[in-house]
């Protein structure tokens, strides 16, 4: 197990860190000493996820569970309390919007033909989460001593210039997330809180599925490089590979 958490060490949120790429970038954060904390839905499949990552935590970092559904306000303002009372200060040096879903695969997928609760459903979670979650958190980032961070899991789906008919309502949450991005960046830049956005490439995760070209270690790469090496003053952009894409 790791050392108690100090209030010294780095803090991170990630959203949907149960598995996939989110799961991976609280790995990598706590590998370096981080104190991570896991955001969840479901309360067994977080803790168990936190307490192996737990595990696995540098001397000094930690992995703590903590419950949120980015789909609904309640939780995402108890959340908020939560990480209030369990940080020193309430101060946040990063926040890591990761938890999303992808259900155009199930159904219709045709924008002539999508049900409008489908792009609801998915913008609830993959937009309207990030959206309060970073409200939320925004007086928590700007008590950040390094700077806070807001890093978004978009899409190359979302990707405007190479945009047709694919997924749409997947893809319009993730063009939507990253307008969300330029809108936060432009707000929080008084308070030196960085935002990004940000396509992890083609991942093997349940969403990515068994076919898809990378792993999660690649996946993740970009995220854990933002929220710890990149410089201060990028913000506002769109990343792949650790490298601006067009929107
Ligand atoms: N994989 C790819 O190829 C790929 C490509 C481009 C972008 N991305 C983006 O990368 C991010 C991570 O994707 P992934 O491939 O790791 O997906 P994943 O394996 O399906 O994992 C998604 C995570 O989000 C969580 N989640 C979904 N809805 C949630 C909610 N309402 N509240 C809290 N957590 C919720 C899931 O929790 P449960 O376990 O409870 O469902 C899970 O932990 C997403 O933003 C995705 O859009 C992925």
């Amino acid at each position: 197990m790791s050392a108690a958490p100090s209030s010294a060490k780095p803090t991170a949120l990630v959203t949907g860190a149960n598995k996939g790429i989110g799961h991976e970038i609280a790995r990598q954060l706590a590998r370096r000493g981080w104190r991570v904390f896991l955001g969840a839905r479901d309360p067994q499949r977080g803790r168990e996820a936190a307490a192996k990552l737990a595990q696995e935590a540098a001397d000094g970092g930690s992995v703590e569970f903590l419950a949120i559904d980015v789909s609904e306000p309640a939780s995402i303002a108890r959340a908020a309390e939560d990480l209030q009372t369990r940080t020193d200060g309430g101060a946040l040096d990063v926040l890591v919007n990761n938890a999303a879903i992808l259900e155009d695969a199930d159904q219709k997928q045709s924008i002539l033909e999508i049900a409008p609760a489908l792009l609801q459903k998915t913008l609830e979670t993959n937009l309207f989460g990030a959206l309060r979650l970073t409200q939320a958190l925004a007086p928590a980032l700007a008590k950040s001593g390094r700077g806070g961070r807001v890093i978004n899991l978009s899409s190359g789906l979302g990707q405007l210039s190479e945009m047709d008919s694919a997924y749409p309502a997947y893809s319009i949450s993730k063009t939507a997330l990253n307008a969300l991005t330029r809108q936060f960046a432009g707000a929080l830049k008084s308070q030196k809180i960085s935002v990004n956005t940000m396509c992890p490439g083609w991942v093997r995760t349940d969403m990515g599925g068994a076919n898809a070209t990378r792993t999660v270690e690649q996946g993740a790469d970009t995220a854990v490089w933002l929220a710890t090496e990149a410089p201060a003053e990028l913000t506002g952009e769109f990343l792949r590979d650790r490298k601006q894409i067009p929107w």
